[in-house]
C-alpha cells in the first residue's frame, strides 16, 4: 500500500490505514494466515485479494437487506474503503451446527443441529486469548451497556438469517460465524471487520455422502490442504450467483 497514508492499526489479517476523509478508513487484506491466536502462521498469495471481494459482495448484499455496515466501496486488489468505526472489543460467534471450540468445550456431538442458533460472545483480547464471557462479565467489564448488546444480538439473527439463504443459494451450509461491530461518526452501532472464509465455517452441499468438506480456514487450522482453492470457489460461486 503506498506509505503516504498513515497506518492507524494492524491486525492478524488486515491492516487499517487513514482515509483523507476522517469518517473513513482504508482497510488493507494481508496474504496472512493465523489460527489458534496465531501460534499457527503462514502466507498464502491471493488470499488477501480474495477476502476483499468476497467480503466486498456480502457487505453489498446485506447492505441491500438494510444492515448497517461500515462498508463503502471496494478498491482495486485487496483494498477496502469503509466507514471509520469505534470497535467494541466483543467477538460475537452465532452458531447453527456445532462444531470447533463448542464441541471441545462441551458434550454437543460435532455436527449436530442446533435446535436454534446459539449466540456465544468472546472478548476481544489476544493477551487472554479472547475468553468466552457472561453477561454479566459483560456488564462488569462495562464494556457495552444491556440496550446495546441486545440490538447487536438480535442484529446477528438477522444477519445470520439473510446468510444462511445466501449461502444455500450457492450450495454451501452456513454452520457458524463470527462478527465484530462498532461505533460510527454519528453514534450508530455498524457492523464491521470482513465476513470471509477467515471468520465463517462453509460446508459444501455437493456432496453426496454427507462427508464434510470445509471450504474456510479450517482447511488451514486443521492442515486439510486446497486453502486457496477453497477461497476461490466461494468466490467463484459467489459471482456465479449474483
Ligand atoms: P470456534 O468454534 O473456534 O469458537 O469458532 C467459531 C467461529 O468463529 C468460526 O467460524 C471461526 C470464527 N472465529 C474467528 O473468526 N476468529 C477467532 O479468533 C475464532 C476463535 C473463531
Ligand atoms: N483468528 C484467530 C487467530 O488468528 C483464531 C482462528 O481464527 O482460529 O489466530
Amino acid at each position: 500500500m503506498n506509505s503516504k497514508f498513515e497506518l492507524i492499526y494492524e491486525g492478524k489479517a488486515k491492516k487499517i490505514f487513514a482515509h483523507e476523509d476522517s469518517d473513513k478508513v482504508i482497510i488493507e487484506f494481508k496474504d496472512d494466515a493465523t489460527a489458534f491466536n496465531a501460534i499457527k502462521k503462514a502466507k498464502f498469495e491471493g488470499k488477501g485479494e480474495l477476502n476483499c471481494l468476497i467480503s466486498s459482495k456480502i457487505f453489498e448484499f446485506l447492505i441491500k437487506n438494510n444492515i448497517p455496515t461500515h462498508y463503502l466501496e471496494r478498491k482495486n486488489d485487496n483494498l477496502m474503503i469503509a466507514q471509520k468505526i469505534r470497535i467494541i472489543p466483543l467477538e460475537i460467534v452465532l452458531r447453527n451446527i456445532a462444531y470447533g471450540s463448542l464441541c471441545k468445550q462441551t458434550p454437543v456431538k460435532p455436527g449436530s443441529v442446533l435446535e436454534s442458533p446459539l449466540i456465544d460472545i468472546y472478548l476481544k483480547n489476544d493477551n487472554l486469548n479472547d475468553p468466552l464471557l457472561t453477561k454479566d462479565r459483560i456488564n462488569l467489564l462495562k464494556i457495552i451497556d444491556d440496550k446495546d448488546l441486545e440490538f447487536i444480538c438480535k442484529m446477528t439473527l438477522r444477519i445470520n438469517k439473510l446468510l444462511k439463504t445466501f449461502f444455500y443459494n450457492i450450495n454451501i451450509e452456513l454452520v457458524d460465524f463470527k462478527l465484530e461491530f462498532g461505533y460510527n461518526s454519528n453514534g450508530q452501532i455498524i457492523l464491521g471487520d470482513e465476513i470471509s472464509p477467515d471468520n465463517c465455517r462453509l460446508w459444501d452441499l455437493n456432496q453426496k455422502n454427507g462427508t464434510i468438506v470445509s471450504l474456510d480456514k479450517d482447511r488451514f487450522r486443521n492442515d486439510l490442504g486446497g486453502f486457496i482453492e477453497a477461497y476461490s470457489e466461494i468466490n467463484k460461486r459467489i459471482n456465479n450467483f449474483i
